[in-house]
């Protein structure tokens, strides 16, 4: 019972042609603002606004009567919300977009053969040139895997993604940010106090570090500057990452290898990640500063203020 999966987010961009360009170029499947990998169509759905913005998040539950127990939940903190199509259509009152919850079937997406490894005595590629020097194409992002998101009410967003919609909290950092999970993703969606809401980021799952640095490689070698962070591998959550910037200022992580919770009470949530443990195991130690006030960061905080404050 409950919820069990990230299915997509909206996107607001004052050039929607040039994001659905880009998500062209990086492998998605789909056409005009509808994008997603092959098993998970319409994952990033893209529409037009003002400012970069997030705009929507849609989760997957299980049945009709886990909408209504969300909706008891969410009168108990006193945030409305109602039925439509057969979805729950939740107006997020501090961030101000739109959380969308309705019934799926359950299912992880379909496997692909994993590329073959040479490990020290267990040598599996044999005869043959690495797979990701010989495949035809890189591989494709598989799914959108998380968002994290700034907010200027952690403690608000805090209960409404908590006690009302049903994240489960995996592990907290710097005593106020938020790692939380609707799946057995470590994260599908990590808050964090900002000046006002905003994307910080969203995270594509790929097969392995392979993907992940090839397609970053390729990415960067076609648009300079776009470099953020990585490679690495995350304490928090335990995946490898590589984050860039798309062409609207968001940034993007490629990640493989994530944590996965699938038995809620043996997980220890630790609620002591320090910012000097929690970066990188490798590579890079430190998490570079533009995380936290990323190059556009007046941009969006004149546009939340001329569209939402007051
Ligand atoms: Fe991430």
């Amino acid at each position: 019972m409950g919820l069990h999966r990230l299915l997509g987010i909206e996107i607001g961009v004052p050039d929607p042609v040039r994001l659905d360009g880009f998500y062209r170029e990086i492998g998605l499947a789909g056409s005009d603002g509808k994008w997603g990998s092959e098993s998970c169509p319409n994952q990033f759905v893209i529409a037009e606004a003002p400012y970069r913005q997030l705009r929507e998040i849609r989760v997957a539950c299980e049945s009709e009567e886990d909408l209504a127990s969300t909706v008891q939940r969410l009168e108990g903190i006193g945030i409305g919300s109602e039925t439509r199509d057969g979805k729950l259509h939740v107006p997020d009152p501090v961030n101000k977009w739109n959380i969308v919850i309705e019934p799926c079937n359950v299912a992880d997406i379909p496997a692909v053969p994993p590329r073959e490894s040479n490990r020290p005595g267990e040598r599996n590629r044999l005869g043959k040139r690495p797979g990701v020097m010989v495949e035809p194409s890189l591989r494709p992002p598989r799914r959108l895997g998380h968002v994290v998101f700034g907010t200027n009410d952690i403690l608000a967003t805090h209960k409404l993604y908590i006690e009302g919609i049903g994240f489960k909290i995996s592990d907290i950092a710097g005593g106020l940010a938020f790692f939380t999970r609707c799946s057995p993703d470590h994260h599908n969606l990590l808050m964090t106090p900002a000046p006002v809401p905003y994307l910080n980021h969203y995270a594509m799952e790929l097969d392995d570090i392979d993907a992940v640095c090839a397609s970053a490689t390729q990415y960067l070698n076609a648009h300079e500057g776009t470099h953020i962070a990585g490679p690495g591998r995350h304490q928090i959550g335990g995946n490898m990452f590589w984050y860039l910037r798309d062409p609207s200022g968001t940034f993007f992580e490629y990640f493989a290898d994530m944590d996965r919770i699938v038995d809620d009470e043996a997980w220890e949530v630790r609620e002591d990640w320090g910012i000097e443990d929690s970066w990188s195991l490798w590579g890079e130690q430190n998490q570079p500063q533009v995380f936290f006030a990323p190059d556009d960061i007046e941009e969006v905080i004149a546009g939340w203020n001329q569209y939402h404050s007051g």
